[in-house]
């Protein structure tokens, strides 16, 4: 069954929708299907709420085609003392959404972490390796990947990583902003990862799905960095005058535990839609068209 390619998207009634507007990544799939005249319903919280199933009954109606799923409990720390909460939106709620999906004959394409891994690895974490995860939040978004790979519906699980946009809250935005006050930020250079910019994350998942791609794909932006490398180039265009240090994550204690080595493994990806561009490039992008900071 193909799930229809753009130019089937592009007709008088919508096929394709929206949840979790207002995201950070939902902005930057609202601005590429506009670009390419893709008409897409986007639900307010009250229409379509992940944790209230008739919701979800009465907002994705047959016709919709495609649902892409970028609603979830996104607060790290805050899911360790409200892991029921964050496992009601990232784990129950994706069953809920892949059994609407199933139910109607929609693709859903579905995003998850790089948290779902333990961070012991030396190696990029391939698509295939055990989940381990660390904190509540990555146990939560490792059952809504248990519940969507068990749920028969036809999908595309994205595991993402360090997501910045010119809007929302993120890494960029935050360290922009503290560069321009502060003269010296410490930052944690004992973690390793791969940002990823969400719009290069929204056009990535659109080439994966116009190549009929299902199943469990990584997509980040390439090359790989430590959250202090990922500073230092902020900063450096934010305010040279700033100094960063390197710190360790024992000397920034957080609630939540996060993974040493989070690097995701981009080969099947890179394999269908080409290679990822690299992330200073993503970066330097973003920050030319960076929303005021506040
Ligand atoms: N941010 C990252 O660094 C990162 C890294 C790896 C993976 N990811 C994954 O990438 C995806 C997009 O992340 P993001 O940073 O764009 O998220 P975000 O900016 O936090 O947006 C999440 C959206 O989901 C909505 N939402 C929360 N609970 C909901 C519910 N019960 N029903 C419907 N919508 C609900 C939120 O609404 P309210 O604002 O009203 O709560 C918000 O609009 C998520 O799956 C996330 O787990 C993100």
């Amino acid at each position: 069954m193909d799930i229809a390619t753009l130019s089937q998207w592009r007709s008088a009634e919508p096929r394709v929708l929206l949840v979790g507007t207002g995201g950070m990544l939902a902005r930057a799939w609202e601005r590429l299907l506009l670009q390419c005249s893709v008409p897409v319903v986007c639900p307010t919280l009250t229409e379509l709420d992940l944790t209230q199933p008739e919701t979800l009954k009465q907002t994705i109606v047959p016709g919709i085609r495609l649902v892409l799923n970028c609603a979830a409990w996104t607060d790290v720390d805050g899911a360790e003392t409200k892991e029921a909460q964050a496992l009601a939106v990232n784990g129950r709620g994706v069953e809920h959404l892949a059994r609407r999906c199933r139910e109607i004959g929609a693709m859903l394409a579905h995003y998850s972490t790089d948290y779902v891994f333990a961070g012991t690895a030396s190696t990029p974490y391939r698509v295939d390796e055990p989940r381990a995860p660390l904190n509540a939040y990555g146990r939560s978004k490792a059952a809504g990947e248990v519940a969507l790979q068990a749920s028969g519906c036809r999908h595309l699980l994205i595991r993402t990583s360090w997501l910045y946009a010119p809007w929302g809250n993120n890494f960029v935005r935050t360290m922009t902003r503290l560069a321009r006050t502060k003269p010296m930020l410490k930052v944690v250079n004992d973690q390793h990862g791969r940002p990823t910019s969400a719009e290069h994350l929204a056009a990535t998942t659109l080439a994966l799905i116009e190549k009929q791609a299902t199943g469990t794909y990584h997509v980040t932006d390439g090359g790989q960095c430590t959250w202090y490398d990922f500073a230092v180039q902020i900063a450096a265009a934010a305010n040279p005058q700033c100094r960063v240090e390197a710190c360790t994550t024992a000397q920034f204690p957080r609630p939540a535990r996060r993974p040493a080595y989070s690097v995701l493994d981009l080969s099947q990806t890179e394999a269908l839609v080409g290679p990822m561009p690299d992330w200073r490039a993503n970066l330097d992008d973003v920050i030319k068209r960076m929303e005021p900071v506040g």
